[in-house]
């Protein structure tokens, strides 16, 4: 997408932009409006579809804010595809209908090996060739959809819908930043384009977006296809931002050419494909359609395709993927070998539901059908009821489930759960086995609905629902079941990470009465375990070990580990950067706490009902005493670092580090970062090919001028 010399060239003028970025209110002539809107798309590029940014996020913030400056000084300056105008700011209403140019057909599908051999078998009887060129490909699981682009410009997105009709939703599809909003097709002699692909989530996003659900106790979703699908369709487009969706982009279903030449899935005309476009246009094959997407900058399979001759390769290549597919980062449901001939394919043609020139080839399943049996009720660290159904024992994907977490009354109603039922349940990637449905078709009338218990099921005090809310809670701080849940929490991976802890032993710690709170943890009498059974002195060593080395543990995973309800991971990071001391909260209003980021009304009411609370306040007294860092240590260090305050910049191309990460090594360390020489600069750190920054930092003689190596040896003292 952009050669050597365009990428310098970007990133020389990106450079000039965000040095004017950094001024207050400026904003740039209207000449240069174009340029640095080419930055901001470049940027995206190298962020979205490279994963290799070369600016750090805020730096492309900065950049961002500048073309929006500018834009809002003079509204008649914005244009439909600029970077700004993917967040759209109206909502959708209901979504219309369109017709597709062609329907989107789905592929047949195969499932070892003899079904690729036939596959292959037919397609040679049809088209009388020995051997047939494929290329193979990942079959993405998401939402597919069909993009239109006229004159370089993204015009319409759809859903697949039944593929003949779908929905229309362009400004979702917009907050899709590995999608660009124009596209230099004309390059390629094209005028219209329709370009089909899916949309995904990749497996990270998908776990933090299940955790963010968990937070505020609604029910995760099954797998990220569901997550992608359910996206696409939401009103506001601003949380389809949020998202962290994707897209790659993997066929071209229909173009016409600036001569006005129309080809499509459902043509006639394929075989005249190299009359109207040059003789080696990348059009001609599936693999060149692959790579001309990747060369205007769409996220196409262009390093996961494989091209072969022959059936063998291919059936080899898809078992290869198998193997790998937990190793990627995204979900794949399978393989999609396609002709890679153009031509050849509209010879081929299809059968009414699917084109005889491709075909998918489905993994193993990841899902299976088993009997919901019955429901336990489980009471979790925040005193929430959880109903977990019973399962006659199944196989999937490397694991046997017997039961299943079904959130809430409101899941088990939305899924028409029964006890009895036959349901169908999945687990995609590392996620935790959901269940898809139930399948009432399947009945004999002797299934029973499932009844929610009005008392806690540990100790049976009364259970209570807020308004507005899913979940039945236990509100008895003092319940057993929140005590050992709490302490779990503690111990955990995630949290204080105290190794060999375990859940098991604390239960059997709190059965034996040796541990009963939080800060018992630090005080569990290790002579009494130590003449447990099964508790040797090396494993009684190696948990006294860890106990004490989780007393270092940063700020912001005590927090966590506090389990206050709606604080994840991240919150926690946020809120241990806020203060000096943990402690510091209980002075803290619920207007304050809101001021922090992603720290919502609901959020700041139970960080404040937390530190408000004097048995709270008395544990974390207790624990400091016993050890535990309560102290924001980097803000500590910062506050005495020998470089609080002292200036840096970096000039040229460094070796070792990338410019931001040296830079916020040096923020870290309480430097500053400035934009320019001046007397009041103290580091000017030298990379390769240093220019006029260099030249003029010669001349102030205050300033020390100093290579990487001696950089990061002023951060290691
Ligand atoms: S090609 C005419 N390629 O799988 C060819 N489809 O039943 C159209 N899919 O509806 C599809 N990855 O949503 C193709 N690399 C890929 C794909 C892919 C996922 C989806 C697509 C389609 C379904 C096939």
């Amino acid at each position: 997408m952009y050669g050597n010399d365009q990428t310098r060239q970007l990133q020389k003028q990106s450079a000039g932009f965000l040095s004017l970025a950094t001024k207050k209110a400026s904003t740039v002539p209207v000449k240069e409006l174009d340029a640095l809107r080419q930055v901001l798309r470049f940027h995206e590029y190298r962020y979205y579809v490279l994963n290799e940014p070369l600016v750090s996020d805020g730096e492309y913030d900065q950049l961002y804010k500048l073309l929006e400056r500018t834009e809002q000084a003079d509204p008649a300056l914005i244009t439909p595809d600029s970077p700004t105008q993917r967040v759209g700011s109206s909502l959708n209403q209901g979504f219309t209908t369109v017709q597709h140019l062609v329907p989107m057909l789905s592929l047949d599908n195969s499932y070892n090996a003899e079904d690729l051999l036939d596959f292959d078998r037919k397609a040679r009887e049809l088209s009388g060739l020995d051997t047939i060129e494929y290329c193979i490909e990942p079959k993405f699981d998401g939402a597919s959809i069909s993009l239109i682009y006229e004159n370089d410009k993204l015009v319409r997105a759809a859903t697949r819908g039944d593929g003949v009709e779908g929905e229309e939703i362009t400004t979702n599809i917009k907050q899709i930043r590995s999608i660009p909003l124009t596209a230099a097709f004309s390059k390629y002699g094209l005028q219209q384009i329709e370009v089909r692909g899916e949309v995904i989530m990749s497996k990270k996003s998908f776990a933090a977006y299940n955790e963010q659900l968990a937070a505020q106790n609604l029910a995760p979703l099954a797998n990220p296809r569901n997550a992608a699908s359910g996206s696409l369709r939401m009103k506001d487009p601003k949380e389809v931002g949020r998202r962290s969706l994707d897209a790659f982009l993997y066929h071209i279903s229909f173009f016409i050419t600036d001569d006005g030449w129309k080809m499509s899935d459902e043509g006639e005309e394929k075989a005249d494909i190299k009359k109207h476009l040059s003789g080696n246009n990348l059009l001609a094959s599936h693999s060149g359609s692959l790579e001309l997407l990747w060369n205007l900058g769409f996220r196409s399979p262009q390093k996961e395709k494989r091209v072969v001759k022959g059936i063998q390769p291919v059936i080899d290549y898809c078992l290869e993927f198998e193997a790998g597919r937990d190793d990627l980062p995204y979900e794949i449901d399978g393989m999609v070998v396609k002709v890679n001939d153009v031509v050849l394919q509209e010879n081929l043609g299809m059968t009414s539901h699917h084109p005889r020139w491709a075909i998918a080839f489905k993994f193993k399943a990841r899902q299976a059908t088993t009997k919901l049996i019955g429901a336990g009720f489980q009471v979790g660290r925040t005193g929430a009821v959880t109903p977990v159904a019973k399962l006659e024992p199944v196989y999937l994907a490397g694991v046997t489930v017997s039961s299943i977490s079904i959130h809430n009354e409101e899941y088990i109603r939305e899924k028409d759960l029964k006890i009895g039922d036959t349901v169908l349940i999945e687990r995609a990637g590392d996620v935790i086995p959901q269940i898809v449905k139930s399948l009432p078709e399947l009945r004999t009338g002797k299934e029973k609905p499932i009844a929610f218990p009005k008392q806690c099921p540990v100790c049976k005090s009364e259970l209570y629902k807020e308004e507005g809310e899913a979940v039945w809670r236990c509100i008895n701080i003092e319940c057993e079941a929140q005590v050992v849940e709490k302490m779990i929490h503690f111990v955990s991976k995630d949290a204080m990470d105290i190794k060999s802890f375990g859940e098991a032993n604390v239960r059997k710690f709190y059965e034996l009465g040796f541990l009963k709170d939080i800060p018992g943890i630090y005080t569990l009498p290790y002579d009494q375990i130590g003449a447990l059974e099964g508790f040797g002195k090396k494993s009684l060593d190696n948990l006294q070990a860890a106990i004490e080395a989780s007393k270092q543990q940063p700020l912001h995973r005590l927090i966590y580990a506090l389990g206050i309800r709606f604080v994840g991971e991240t919150t926690a990071k946020t809120l241990a950067n806020a203060v000096n001391h943990i402690l510091d909260f209980a002075a803290k209003s619920e207007e304050e706490l809101t001021q922090l980021e992603d720290v919502g009304v609901k959020v700041a009411k139970s960080i404040h009902g937390f530190f408000q609370n004097k048995q709270n306040i008395h544990m974390l007294q207790q624990l400091e005493k016993l050890g535990l860092q309560l102290q924001n240590q980097k803000k500590k260090a910062v506050a005495a670092g020998a470089l609080t305050g002292t200036t840096f910049l970096f000039t040229g191309t460094l070796a070792k580090l990338k410019r931001s990460e040296a830079e916020a090594m040096a923020e870290a360390e309480g430097g500053v970062i400035v934009s320019g020489v001046s007397a009041k600069l103290n580091y000017l750190v030298v990379g390769e090919d240093a220019g006029s920054k260099l030249e003029k930092a010669k001349k102030i003689n205050t300033i020390k001028i100093i290579s990487e190596d001696e950089f990061l040896q002023l951060m290691t003292k």
